[in-house]
C-alpha cells in the first residue's frame, strides 16, 4: 500500500503516444504515477503495448476513465494519493481527421480540458501541464513561430479546439490560481508513435510495399520533434510557477517529400506514393521559434530527424508482426 502522502504526477491519454512516453521516463526517475485512459477495446494493439511497458513499474497505477466524466474528480479522490501536477494529454488528435467528428473533436479536447481543470480545482491540485499544437498558428505567416505571435485564426476544429483548451488553462489559472504550463508540440513522432500520422505511416507502408498517400506535392514542411525531446521539455516545464505558453519544436522543418527520401533510405525499399489533393487543415509550413524553451527551461532538440527516425525504423522493424497490421 502506498501512503497517502506520496506524490503523485497524473498523466492524461498514459496509453497514447506521448502519453506512454512521459509515463515511462517520469516512472523512471522515481516518480509515482497515475494513468488516466479509456478502458481498451479488442483492437488496441498499439495502447495495449504502451500499457504494459508502463505495468512493469510498482509505482504505476492506471485509471480507465473517460476525461469527459463528471465523476473524475472523485475517482482521482479516490486514489488516496496527494497529486502534485496534471499532465493532460488526452485528445482527439487528428488534424484532417477533425472536420470528419467535429462534435468528437470539441467535446473531448473543449469540455474534457474543462473537466480535468475542474478536478485540479476541485481536488486541490496546484499545477497543470497542457499538450496544445503547433496547429494552433494557423494561418500565421511570420515564421519561425514565436508565442507572441496572434493566434486568431486557425484552419481546424482540432486546431480551434486546441485554442480554446489554452484559453480555458488561462481562466483557471486567473481564477483559481491554478499554475498553468502549456507546450505547442510540433509534429511529435518516435517509436510506437501514432499510426496516422505521417512519420508511422510512411515507414509502415513503405516496408510493407503498401501506397502511401501525400496531401498536395509534398513540399509542405513539418518541425517534426523527437519524442524525448518533448518528454525532457515537459518534464522541465512541471516546476514552472504561474501560466506561461511554450513552443517544443525542432526548429528544422523539414518537406514531406524529404522525409519520404529518408524513409526510402533507411530501409532501402521505394515508397509507392501517391498524390492526393491538398487538404485545406493543413497548414503549409510548421515551424517552431524555440528561443522561450531555452531561455524558460534550457531546453533544445537534440535528436535530429534521420536519427529519430531510424529508431521509429527499428522498433517497427522489432514489432512488425503486429505493428503492420495497425490502421
Ligand atoms: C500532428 C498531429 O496529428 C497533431 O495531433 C498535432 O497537434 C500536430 O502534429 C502538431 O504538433 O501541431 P500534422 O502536422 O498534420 O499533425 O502531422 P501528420 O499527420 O504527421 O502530417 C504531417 C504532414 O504530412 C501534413 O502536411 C499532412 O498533410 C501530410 N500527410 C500526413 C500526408 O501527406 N499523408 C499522410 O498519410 C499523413
Amino acid at each position: 500500500m502506498r501512503e497517502l502522502q506520496d506524490e503523485a504526477i497524473v498523466v492524461t491519454g498514459c496509453g497514447g503516444f506521448i502519453g506512454s512516453t512521459l509515463s515511462a521516463a517520469l516512472l523512471a526517475a522515481g516518480r509515482c504515477v497515475i494513468g488516466i485512459d479509456l478502458p481498451l477495446g479488442a483492437d488496441d494493439r498499439l495502447r495495449r503495448w504502451r500499457l504494459a511497458s508502463l505495468a512493469a513499474f510498482p509505482s504505476f497505477s492506471l485509471l480507465h476513465a473517460d476525461i469527459c466524466a463528471p465523476e473524475l474528480p472523485g475517482r482521482l479522490a479516490d486514489a488516496g494519493m496527494h497529486i502534485s501536477a496534471v499532465v493532460h494529454l488526452a485528445a482527439f488528435t487528428g488534424v484532417r481527421q477533425s472536420a470528419l467528428e467535429p462534435q468528437r473533436c470539441l467535446n473531448t479536447n473543449v469540455l474534457g480540458t474543462l473537466n480535468v481543470l475542474e478536478a485540479c480545482r476541485q481536488l486541490g491540485i496546484p499545477k497543470l501541464v497542457f499538450a496544445s499544437s503547433s496547429s494552433i498558428y494557423g494561418e500565421c505567416a511570420a515564421l519561425p513561430w514565436n508565442e507572441e505571435e496572434c493566434t486568431e485564426h486557425q484552419l481546424s476544429a482540432y486546431a480551434a479546439s486546441k485554442k480554446a483548451g489554452e484559453d480555458l488553462c488561462h481562466v483557471y489559472n486567473h481564477m483559481y490560481g491554478i499554475s498553468a504550463t502549456i507546450f505547442r508540440f510540433f509534429t511529435v513522432y518516435g517509436p510506437a508513435g501514432r499510426p496516422d500520422m505521417l512519420p508511422f505511416r510512411l515507414v509502415q507502408r513503405t516496408i510493407e510495399g503498401r501506397p502511401i498517400y501525400i496531401y498536395g506535392d509534398g513540399r509542405q514542411r513539418r518541425d517534426f520533434t523527437y519524442v524525448d525531446d518533448v518528454v525532457r521539455g515537459v518534464q522541465g516545464g512541471l516546476v514552472l510557477p504561474g501560466f506561461e505558453i511554450i513552443n517544443l519544436g525542432a526548429h528544422h522543418p523539414i518537406e514531406v517529400g524529404q522525409a519520404v527520401r529518408m524513409v526510402e533510405k533507411l530501409t532501402g525499399v521505394r515508397a509507392n506514393v501517391v498524390h492526393k489533393e491538398p487538404n485545406p487543415a493543413d497548414p503549409p509550413c510548421t515551424w517552431a521559434d524555440v528561443s522561450k524553451a531555452q531561455r524558460v527551461l534550457g531546453w533544445s532538440a537534440r535528436t535530429d530527424f534521420e536519427q529519430g527516425m531510424a529508431n521509429l525504423v527499428e522498433w517497427y522493424m522489432a514489432n512488425r508482426a503486429w505493428a503492420s497490421e495497425l490502421t
